[in-house]
């Protein structure tokens, strides 16, 4: 594998692809369909409004799923082991609301779309850590309403999180690497356009081309425990 010699700064930006060997589904599997509702239709500030019952049991399904079942796998660890390792600046974006990258060792990890093991109050924006099922009857701690609750997860049509700060790392960076995203959602589906015009090595490791495979100045295809590990040591390789 290549990479571009002496990289100073690093944007690494992960998809649901990077924890489906952990036993997490990824978004798009059963053709994005889940209890045959596809899966845009249940993450919606609509869908919450028109039967929260639903979302909440979609995403009590998944949380269960992440606490009970789901650990980091090589590829996640091989990351977090790149944090401690590489010398240069590194920014790690998560599209995954799942806490794997963080079970992995990873410090500084920015979850894009939010967090499945968090809560918040719709009134207040005031944010809590929850493992638990979560449902229209539990009373909000900060306002004790009940129904105020939801999870803090970005859906469709709200605006994903620290733009700020990925903009202007993607706009530093010299090595851009996706892993495990289709590329269908924007704006993380731009971020390789917007690194590569400013001058960035773009990398794709991902079980199949996504739909910006071929923008990106280099591609490898298979299972992230086996790419990730091969690409980030090739980059460690690199005289710093
Ligand atoms: N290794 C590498 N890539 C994999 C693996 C694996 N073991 N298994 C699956 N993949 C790839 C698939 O080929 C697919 O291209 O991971 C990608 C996952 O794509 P999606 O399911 O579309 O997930 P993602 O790109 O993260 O979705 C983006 O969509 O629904 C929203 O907010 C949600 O954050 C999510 C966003």
């Amino acid at each position: 594998m290549q990479a571009k010699s002496t990289p100073r700064s690093v944007v690494v930006l992960t998809g649901a692809g990077i924890s489906a060997e952990s036993g997490l589904k990824t978004f798009r599997d059963n053709n994005g369909l889940w209890e045959n509702h596809p899966v845009e239709d249940v993450a919606t500030p609509q869908a919450f409004a028109a039967n929260p019952t639903l979302v909440h049991r979609f995403y009590n399904l998944r949380r269960a799923q992440l606490v009970n079942k789901a650990k980091p796998n090589t590829a996640h660890k091989v990351l977090a082991d790149f944090e401690m390792s590489f010398r240069g600046d590194y920014t790690l974006i998560t599209q995954n609301v799942d806490d794997l990258h963080e079970r992995a060792g990873s410090k500084n990890v920015l979850h894009m779309h939010g967090e499945l093991l968090k809560i918040r109050c719709a009134e207040s924006g005031e944010i809590y850590s929850h493992q638990q099922d979560l449902d229209q009857n539990m009373s909000c701690p900060c306002c004790n309403k009940s129904g105020q609750l939801r999870p803090h997860i970005v859906w469709f049509g709200e605006i994903p999180l620290y733009m700020n700060d990925i903009e202007s790392v993607l706009a530093q960076c010299d090595l851009f690497v996706s892993i495990g995203t289709s590329g269908n959602v924007y704006p993380a589906a731009g971020f390789q356009q917007l690194a590569k015009h400013y001058g960035a090595h773009t990398v794709e490791l991902n079980l199949e081309p996504s739909m910006a495979a071929s923008h990106f100045h280099e591609q490898h295809y298979g299972l992230a425990s086996e790419l990730v590990p091969e690409f980030f040591q090739t980059v460690l390789g690199n005289p710093l």
